[in-house]
């Protein structure tokens, strides 16, 4: 008689998922799949109770076939040739030139950590192949993946037109041959790449050694990790990487919040990390960009205790993130720009002491007002020096994009928008802008794209956020106002 697996309890499933996170460093997909997954391998190996197939799980003796067994089914491998060909670019133009200036014959030394099929690997060998031979002789390309049977695919380098379909036909030309309707990888490209099968999540200090690599693409990978495992990725990354490496995640993927080992910078429309110690590349650091949230916001936003002057900001519980002597300054100057009196905020908090001055959070206020005050320079000025100090905040991109578009720098301006939504996703301001741009230019696909996205994060926006950035108009106005944008650009079609 056929034994049935009685439905996977939630327990078992919460203990199922934590072995995913912890060997393959998976995030708990839906726990419907996990338990749907958990009844067909126990179906598989006849494994009729929900404890012992734990324990197989567990058993040093069978984990490691079974950890392959389901990385095959829990991860997802979609790449293709030649993706992201702005951060192709990025390497070849930018990346390799810097790591060579010093010494033309260094040994570059690419991870491609979860590499799939192997696109992603051979479309590099293939960049280097295009740069002649001086390039590809000293590269080193090495493609890590959890599962095997995309490792195994990736080593018999036969492809689908599906794969295919972003490679520049000069390259199909050049470096692969048909059969029937594979298209079968060049030898030459083939041996350039090395493919090993490896957790990202599994600490191995023989592997994962101090600037053992000189560029590391992790592309559309770490959004399929848990939050933990994400930190300690990263932190791997930032140890194995050279000190003027690069590091190319998705665009879908910012560190934001994740790691402040490294910096983002911008180049050939393109977003890639650099360590933070090392030294800065010719592309526009795109220095801004923030985490979350400003600490400004917590601070100004913070219970100021019974001696604050009255302030009609929002008032929350958060946790006061700076000195207290300056909270009162900041409060008053945050009710007082609120009030349109921007000459007695830029006063108020002038007459703080010369040290508190230059706190991060009274120079960003401070540039806010200048913004509203319509002196660029100073504005500019100000998120200079918050840059230099703290390149991740979007925020802070979000005022030079501000001081760009007043100035008239509209491609600039775009550049910083788009830095402060790469940083920053639920940053509606940056997208409502861009939105206005778009309508104005007569893009009406990207402005009501933009006009969608600021009208729902709106709704959602942090008060406070709401009032620094939002240019005087309150939460109703601005979404308001995206709705009448979004009916003129229905009206325009
Ligand atoms: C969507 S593919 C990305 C392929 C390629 N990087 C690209 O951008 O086209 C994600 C890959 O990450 C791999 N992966 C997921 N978790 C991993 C882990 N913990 N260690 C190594 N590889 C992992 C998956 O097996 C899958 O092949």
């Amino acid at each position: 008689m056929t034994k049935v697996i009685a439905p996977v309890s939630d327990a078992h499933a919460a203990r199922f998922a934590e072995l995913i996170e912890e060997h393959l460093g998976l995030r708990s997909s839906s726990r419907i799949e996990l338990k749907a997954v958990m009844a067909a391998r126990m179906r598989a190996l006849q494994c009729y109770g929900f404890d012992a197939y734990l324990d197989r799980l567990e058993s040093p003796l069978s984990m490691h076939e079974e950890l392959r067994e389901l990385a095959v089914r829990l991860t997802i491998g979609e790449t293709y040739f030649f993706r992201s060909p702005e951060q192709l670019k990025v390497f070849t133009k930018i990346a390799l030139p810097l790591l060579t200036q010093s010494s033309p014959t260094r040994q570059i030394r690419i991870l491609s950590a979860g590499c799939s099929t192997g696109e992603e690997p051979y479309t590099i060998a293939m960049a280097m192949l295009e740069l002649g031979p001086s390039a590809w002789a000293r590269v080193s390309i090495l493609g890590l993946d959890i599962n095997p049977q995309s490792l195994a695919k990736a080593n018999r380098a036969r492809y689908s037109p599906w794969s295919m379909r972003a490679t520049p036909p000069d390259c199909v030309e050049k470096y692969f041959h048909r059969e029937s309707t594979q298209y079968v990888l060049d030898q030459r490209v083939k041996a350039m790449v090395r493919f090993e099968e490896r957790s990202l999540a599994h600490e191995d200090l023989r592997f994962w050694q101090p600037r053992r690599f000189d560029v590391v693409f992790c592309r559309n990978v770490i959004m399929h990790l848990s939050a933990r495992v994400l930190g300690e990725v990263v932190a791997r990354f930032a140890r194995v990487l050279a000190p003027d490496g690069f590091l190319f995640l998705s665009h879908a993927e910012p560190l934001r919040g994740i790691s402040q080992a490294f910096r983002v910078e911008h180049a050939e429309g393109a977003f890639y990390y650099v360590l933070r110690e090392a030294r800065r590349s010719p592309a526009i650091s795109i220095s801004s960009v923030s985490r979350q949230r400003s600490s400004l916001i917590a601070k100004t936003t913070a219970t100021t205790g019974p001696k604050a002057p009255e302030c009609k900001l929002p008032l929350a519980s958060a946790e006061v993130g700076g000195p207290a002597q300056l909270l009162p300054s900041l409060s008053l100057g945050a009710a007082l720009m609120k009030a349109e009196r921007f000459d007695d905020a830029l006063a108020t908090l002038q007459a703080l002491a010369p040290a508190d001055r230059v706190d991060p959070d009274v120079l960003l206020l401070t540039a806010i007002i200048q913004l509203e005050r319509g002196k660029l320079d100073q504005a500019a000025e100000l998120c200079a020096s918050l840059l230099a100090r703290d390149d991740l905040n979007a925020a802070v991109h979000y005022l030079i994009a501000l001081c760009h578009e007043q100035g008239g720098r509209r491609a600039a301006a775009v550049d910083s928008y788009r830095a402060g939504v790469f940083l920053d996703a639920t940053f509606a301001m940056p997208h409502l802008r861009l939105g206005l741009l778009f309508r104005r230019e007569g893009d009406l696909p990207g402005a009501r794209r933009e006009l969608q996205n600021a009208s729902m994060l709106l709704a959602q926006e942090d008060p406070a956020r709401v009032l620094l950035f939002g240019g005087g108009f309150s939460r109703g106005t601005l979404i308001d106002l995206c709705a009448s944008e979004l009916r003129l650009c229905e009206a325009s079609n």
